[in-house]
């Protein structure tokens, strides 16, 4: 474990064991990269990332909490992707496998955001698989409701020549048609901006890279929703950390409570949100 700054000066923590490599920004607790070793990277990052305080990365598995989405007149996706969290822990818990914990609770700035008392927590493992548990706590005195994603930008080949399986059958909110609800018939296809919160969906999401000629799975516990989202052509164009042609080599698969599965957690209570990838 070492730690190096992504220019021009986030501090990033660095995992290489005999099973994987990966990296993870304090700030945000982003996981920025993960690769077992043998195998080609997971995590997709942008070349045009910009690496700043107070922005969050263009890549890697940004945590979106307390709230996922646009809220008027707040941060988009919540505030603890621009904020620096603080290592807990590190250990080796089993042979070439480490947990990192990282943890940020409230404060002054976060209460004029959102006026709740909480400790969030993420651990992270990496290994053959990267295990990331998003723990709630409500350390205040009333109940309050969250919405969240580990919003995990993936590597694929070919987008159009990528499916999600999985999904079959569930119903979603097209973000794209002004959140119009549909019902998915097979496999999830690419062939234009796609943004869909599939809601009341606990199931394995199977990322199909048929040009790459790998699948990637996305276990999950705690969570009612999948977000899938590529912004195409025309959306790209108004990212300035997305370079051109880009959406070609990547997609986000979430693991998320979104929408209509919002999460309320009584006071003294806890939730935990639990993303397990991995490569077959
Ligand atoms: C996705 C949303 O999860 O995140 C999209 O569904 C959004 O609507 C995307 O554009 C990226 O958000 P941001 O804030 O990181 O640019």
């Amino acid at each position: 474990l070492h730690f190096d700054e992504a220019a021009p000066g986030l501090p990033v923590a660095h995992i290489t064991t005999p099973l994987a490599s990966a990296s993870i920004a304090l700030q945000g607790a982003q996981v920025l990269t993960w690769q077992p070793t043998g195998q080609q990277p997971v995590l997709w990052v942008s070349k045009a990332a910009i690496f700043e305080e107070g922005k969050p990365v263009r890549g890697g598995v940004p945590v979106c909490w307390p709230w996922f989405g646009a809220v008027p007149g707040k941060p988009m996706h919540g505030f603890v992707r621009t904020r620096l969290w603080q290592l807990r822990g590190a250990e080796l818990d089993a042979p070439g496998q480490v947990v990192l914990r990282l943890g940020i609770g409230d404060d002054v700035a976060t209460h004029s955001l959102w006026d709740h008392a909480f400790d969030l927590e993420l651990t992270v493992t990496v290994g053959s698989t990267l295990t990331l548990a998003l723990t709630t706590r409500n350390t205040g005195t009333q109940a309050f409701e969250i919405t969240q994603a580990l919003h995990t930008y993936l590597c694929t080949t070919e987008i159009t020549q990528t499916t999600v399986q999985g999904l079959d059958a569930c119903h979603y909110l097209d973000k794209v048609q002004d959140f119009a609800p549909y019902q998915q018939s097979g496999a999830v296809t690419f062939q234009s901006e796609t943004d869909r919160i599939y809601t009341d969906t606990t199931a394995d999401s199977l990322i199909v890279d048929a040009a790459g000629g790998r699948n990637l799975r996305i276990a999950k516990q705690g969570s009612a929703s999948t977000v899938v989202w590529n912004p195409w052509t025309d959306k790209e164009k108004t990212m300035a950390d997305m370079a051109s042609g880009e959406f070609h080599q990547m997609l986000c698969v979430e693991t998320c409570n979104a929408g209509p599965d919002a999460v309320s957690i009584p006071a003294g209570g806890a939730h935990t949100l639990v993303a397990i990838i991995s490569v077959e």
